[in-house]
């Protein structure tokens, strides 16, 4: 495995955050698998959960060359297949004729559904006139997102509380980069592939014991209302993950609480018995969907390669963040 990783100059990873005018200057999550000549070389690809746009003009040419040479490309699941999709929506519900409000205690369901309330008024004053001009309407976008919350399972409803941020909406209806990457590699006649089982990514989430998700929940909704009380600053880590992911800064991506796309609960001024449970869901989230994965995914791609010497794969996987599709584009 040779690494094509170049750090961008500190000078050009100050705001205002411009493309490098040198190619040589970019940075890139790209891995080249090389193999036995006469066999193709492959390709793995660090991709990021948030609007392609956003992203694109800082991915080096190399990395797009790559992405075009390869005749396969894969990821960790297919976004485009619609059976992925409905799959991904029906294992974030909760069992039949059960629903939140009977399975929630009821301030903390109260507390979620004012809450929800919120977001559902402040969605029209949230969205970009550009996003008005490509059609994309308020409710349309919350019953797109949350319309069926009180079904979902409690930490999925978490995940989507969270989800529901200014930031968030307003960078909604544009695809997000490995997203378009499935859809460029489907229009331009590719074979797509995924290496991972929907219900692989979905389990271990649904796995947390029920004190745990109302734990998470309700630090969850803390944040979010202490946001809307104006006593909490919003979060910005996406927008930080974006600045690193374009500075090239792959440790950060990896490895900083800060950046990842899942919640952290570890707040060093919550009380002992709290920050306990905090450091337990901390851990189960990066052995679950971090360290087994990884393993998983390996093995995968290392068999693929072994079956098929003669094909170039590209595969394109998370850079740190795993990015929770919740599946509603
Ligand atoms: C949930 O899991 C944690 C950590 O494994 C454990 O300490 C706690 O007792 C469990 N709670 C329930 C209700 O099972
Ligand atoms: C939520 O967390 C706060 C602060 O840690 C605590 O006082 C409250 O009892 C919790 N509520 C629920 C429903 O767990
Ligand atoms: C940590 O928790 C305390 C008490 O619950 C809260 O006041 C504070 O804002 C939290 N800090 C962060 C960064 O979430």
């Amino acid at each position: 495995l040779s690494l094509h990783f170049y750090i961008l100059p500190h000078s050009l990873c100050l705001p205002p955050y411009l493309p490098p005018p040198q190619q040589s200057d970019m940075n890139s999550f790209l891995w080249t698998v090389r193999r036995e000549p006469p066999h193709p070389p492959s390709y793995l690809f660090g991709t990021i959960h948030v609007p392609y746009t956003r992203v694109w003009d800082f991915i080096p040419d190399s990395s797009k060359r790559a992405f075009h040479r390869s005749s396969n490309v894969f990821f960790e699941l297919d976004l485009t297949d619609p059976l992925t999709i409905s799959k991904l929506t029906s294992c974030q519900l909760l069992p039949h004729g059960e629903n939140l409000q009977t399975l929630l205690p009821r301030d903390l369901y109260r507390r979620l559904k004012r809450h929800l309330d919120y977001v559902k008024h402040m969605m029209p004053y949230w969205m970009t006139a550009d996003q008005r001009g490509r059609g994309l309407y308020a409710d349309y976008l919350f019953n797109a997102i949350a319309g069926n919350w009180e079904r979902k399972r409690p930490v999925w409803v978490m995940l989507m509380v969270n989800s529901l941020t200014e930031w968030d909406v307003r960078s909604r209806g544009t695809p997000v980069l490995d997203l378009f990457l499935a859809q460029e590699a489907e229009r331009m006649g590719k074979t797509t592939g995924a290496v991972e089982r929907v219900e692989e990514q979905c389990h271990p989430l649904n796995g947390l014991n029920f004190s745990q998700v109302l734990f998470a929940l309700n630090q969850t909704l803390l944040q979010h209302e202490g946001v809307r009380a104006g006593s909490l600053q919003g979060s910005y880590t996406t927008e930080d993950l974006i600045t690193h992911y374009n500075c090239g800064d792959l440790s950060s991506i990896i490895f900083n609480h800060d950046t990842s796309q899942l919640p952290h609960f570890i707040n060093s001024t919550l009380p002992a018995h709290d920050r306990t449970t905090a450091q337990q869901i901390d851990s189960y989230f990066r052995q679950e969907l971090i360290y087994k994965r990884n393993e998983r995914m390996a093995r995968r791609v290392s068999a693929l390669l072994q079956r098929n010497p003669t094909q170039t794969y590209f595969f394109a996987f998370g850079a740190g963040n795993r990015g929770l599709d919740t599946g509603e584009g």
